[in-house]
């Protein structure tokens, strides 16, 4: 069938698009919609609806199309052929107009929305910017201020929302097509004017220098590292400086610039892995779920409170089930404390709220857990309590019951074994904090069941989360890696660096936060405690952590403490370099023996991604991780990776695997085979010049 279809209806010229899924505008419906406008010029319509069939109205350019060879008509071409129409051509918007999509209904004289519409430009999401002519027509109905906003932050907004913002023409409820076949007729009989977006002048004087100068440094500070907000800003300054034709110049320019670097590549392929991830190789897509309306969460402390939050919020009754009364008091007055500040901060309603914290009970008896569907364990990280919890549940639980453990490291079928089903167990490794951090490692066991695996990737999407499939070993996969990294970060430390050199160049690089900072904020005694329950094999060389542990030895937790690797100031909680842990560093490397010396910034950067990158490539032959795209998705979302360098797996690929193969080699000559053994995957790879995405598809 085609993607296109033109009839009349009512004296209308209705263009019908039908791409499933997304009606994204691949080269036939760019080609079937200037061939319908073209007949409607010379047929008796009276004006021309363009709608879609499906879940949305036009999501944008196709993706998959970028990177290959430019086929005509392109979308400014087909544009234009709608804008300089004869008729008027009305937009009729259901779902999301997004990117190209959005851009294609500014290019029509009028829009029409249903009220649960949505439009948005979220080009920069994959680090571009509006290509077609989204920055320039965005201002002349929105205004400067505004579309810097949309544009930059390619959030989308709601179709009152655009209505006030002069986005949208009317907004309906009901049948869409019938309400924009009466529109388009009524603004035909009153003969109304072909507004054609390009012809509204944007008054200099409303947005001087001084307002793109303050936009450029809210961005910089928003969106740190990224190219493309900055290109945005140039090119809604254009629309303001030039004219339509020479802005679109400049608009076109500025996108194929981002179109050809590394940033855009790396953003468009986290697309397409947050997608795959969800997808569980080798599972049948009729896999029948498990039905999921009452869960119980064991331990209301920092993780329990935030994973019961994520079910509150889409209405699924939750059960907290603490140790005694006081435990759970001091859970649900955290709950009701995160609640507070999201209310206060506008983003939901007391009533919201309230509904919310109704759907949440507390209890300190198993008993009230005989009901639920689902579990997840949240109790303190100890295999033998775990165990001893899970026994429990086995005895009280219905049967059918998924009974899921947060643990960030331990062994998930040591746990399932303490139960007499196996098959019924698997981990839910949320992040915290629960409540916001997107990511969910769903650890499979040996014995997991099909439908228990299906189940919870499906509930995860359920709960607004990205899951992620990984295998069962000492901190699956993003736990796994971080062990390397931080390693490499106490070896640079007590071999030279400081910690604000070692924090400085992981944040420059584009980490949310450097790996010292990120122990400082979650706390070193975590880690201690995590290694005193370690072989001294396990552990590592005595020089590995030495400097960690000295530190918790004399008091130093991080931030909750007020001094860690720096110290924080009581009131504002800033980080300042302290000199005492110098000290405390150089005391520790003569204790090993170790002579300090200058680390340069670039060996650092190095160190730290490579280590990452070598145990990804282990957990890849190994099977923990289902691709290398899922590695990145853990990073991504969990770790405060830099989106646009696309997670460790893909950044590999983009300096080459033979560089960090040959780098990973010179470090274990220099360091130790102990640490640095290179990965037979990325041995491989590197000899034989592939990626691993090309491994990926083998
Ligand atoms: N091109 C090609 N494929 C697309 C696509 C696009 N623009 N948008 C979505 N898809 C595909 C997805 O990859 C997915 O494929 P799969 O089923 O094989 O995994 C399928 O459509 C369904 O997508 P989702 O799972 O994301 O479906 P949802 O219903 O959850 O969400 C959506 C729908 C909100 C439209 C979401 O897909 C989305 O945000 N899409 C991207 C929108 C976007 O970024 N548009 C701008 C594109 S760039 C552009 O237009 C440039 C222009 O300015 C020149
Ligand atoms: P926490 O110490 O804040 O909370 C644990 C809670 O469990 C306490 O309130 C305690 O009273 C309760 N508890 C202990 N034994 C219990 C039992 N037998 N029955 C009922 N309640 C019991 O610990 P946190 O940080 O919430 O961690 C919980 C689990 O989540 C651990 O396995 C941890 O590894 C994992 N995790 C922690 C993350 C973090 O950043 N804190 C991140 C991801 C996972």
């Amino acid at each position: 069938m085609s993607v296109t279809q033109y009839e009349i209806i009512d004296g209308i010229g209705v263009i019908r698009l039908n791409n499933p899924p997304v009606n994204a505008l691949s080269h036939a419906l760019r080609d079937g919609i200037c061939k319908a406008i073209k007949k409607a010029q010379k047929d008796d319509s009276k004006a021309i609806v363009i709608l879609c069939e499906g879940r949305t109205f036009i999501a944008g350019a196709d993706i998959t199309e970028f990177g290959k060879p430019p086929k005509s008509p392109s979308l400014s071409d087909m544009l234009k052929v709608i804008e300089s129409s004869n008729k008027i051509v009305v937009a009729a918007v259901h779902g999301t107009a997004l990117g190209g999509g959005f851009e294609t209904a500014l290019a029509c004289h009028y829009r029409v929305a249903l009220s649960s519409a949505k439009v948005g430009l979220p080009e920069v999401k994959l680090g571009l910017l509006p290509g077609a002519g989204g920055t320039q027509r965005t201002p002349r109905l929105a205004g400067v201020e505004a579309a810097l906003d949309m544009i930059t932050s390619g959030n989308p907004v709601a179709a009152k929302k655009a209505e006030k913002m002069n986005l949208v023409d009317v907004v309906v409820d009901g049948d869409l097509e019938l309400g924009a076949i009466a529109y388009a007729k009524s603004l035909a009989e009153d003969k109304a004017q072909l507004k054609r977006v390009r012809d509204i002048d944007i008054p200099a004087s409303k947005a001087g220098p001084k307002v793109f100068e303050a936009a450029r440094t809210k961005a910089a500070k928003r969106y740190r590292g990224q190219q493309a907000p900055q290109n945005i800003i140039r090119c809604v300054e254009a629309a303001v400086n030039q004219d339509m034709d020479k802005g679109l110049a400049t608009e076109r320019e500025l996108f194929v610039e981002l179109m050809q670097g590394p940033q855009s590549a790396a953003m468009r392929h986290m697309f397409f892995a947050e997608r795959e991830a969800a997808k569980v190789l080798g599972l049948a897509k009729d896999t029948a779920l498990r039905d999921i309306k009452r869960v119980g969460i064991i331990g209301a402390g920092t993780m329990g409170g935030g994973i019961a939050m994520n079910f509150a919020n889409v209405g699924i009754p939750v059960t907290m089930l603490e140790i005694n009364q006081e435990g759970l008091d001091r859970g649900m007055a955290i709950i009701d404390k995160n609640y507070s500040i999201t209310v206060s901060k506008g983003k939901m309603t007391e009533a919201q709220k309230a509904q919310c914290l109704s759907v949440i009970s507390g209890s300190t008896s198993y008993d009230d857990l005989a009901d639920v569907d689902l579990v997840i364990e949240a109790v303190f990280e100890n295999v033998d309590i775990k165990k001893e919890v899970f026994q429990k549940l086995d005895r009280v639980c219905k049967p059918g019951a998924i009974l899921a453990s947060n643990t960030s490291y331990q062994d998930i079928d040591a746990i399932a074994n303490a139960t007499k089903r196996p098959e019924d167990v698997i981990g839910l490794h949320f992040f915290s904090p629960a409540n916001v951090m997107k990511l969910l490692e769903v650890v499979r066991g040996s014995a997991s069941a099909d439908d228990v695996i299906a189940t919870s990737m499906k509930l995860a999407k359920k709960i607004g989360k990205v899951p992620v499939l990984a295998g069962n070993c000492y901190g699956f996969i993003g736990n796994r890696m971080l062990r390397p990294y931080g390693r490499e970060a106490q070896l640079c430390l007590i071999e030279g660096a400081s910690p604000e050199q070692i924090d400085r160049v992981m944040q420059n690089w584009g980490m949310a936060m450097g790996p010292l900072a990120v122990g400082d904020l979650a706390g070193l005694d975590i880690g201690y405690k995590a290694r005193q329950a370690l072989s001294d094999e396990e552990k590592g060389e005595p020089k590995t952590y030495c400097i960690a542990d000295a530190l918790v030895e004399m008091g130093r937790l991080g931030q909750k403490s007020g001094a860690g690797y720096y110290k924080y100031d009581a009131n504002t909680r800033a980080r300042i370099n302290d000199p005492e842990v110098m000290k405390v560093v150089e005391e520790q490397a003569k204790a090993q023996g170790i002579a300090r010396r200058d680390i340069s910034d670039d060996e650092i950067l190095e160190r730290l991604t490579y280590a990452w990158i070598n145990e990804g490539a282990k957990i890849l032959e190994e099977g923990i991780a289902q691709r290398p795209s899922d590695i990145d998705v853990v990073y991504c979302f969990g770790y405060g990776f830099p989106v646009y360098r696309g997670g460790p797996m893909h950044y590999a690929d983009h300096i080459g695997l033979d560089k960090i193969y040959a780098r990973i080699s010179e470090f274990a000559k220099q360091h130790g085979e102990k640490y640095w053994a290179p990965s037979k995957l990325l041995k491989e790879l590197a000899e034989s010049g592939k990626t691993f995405k090309e491994w990926a598809i083998k």
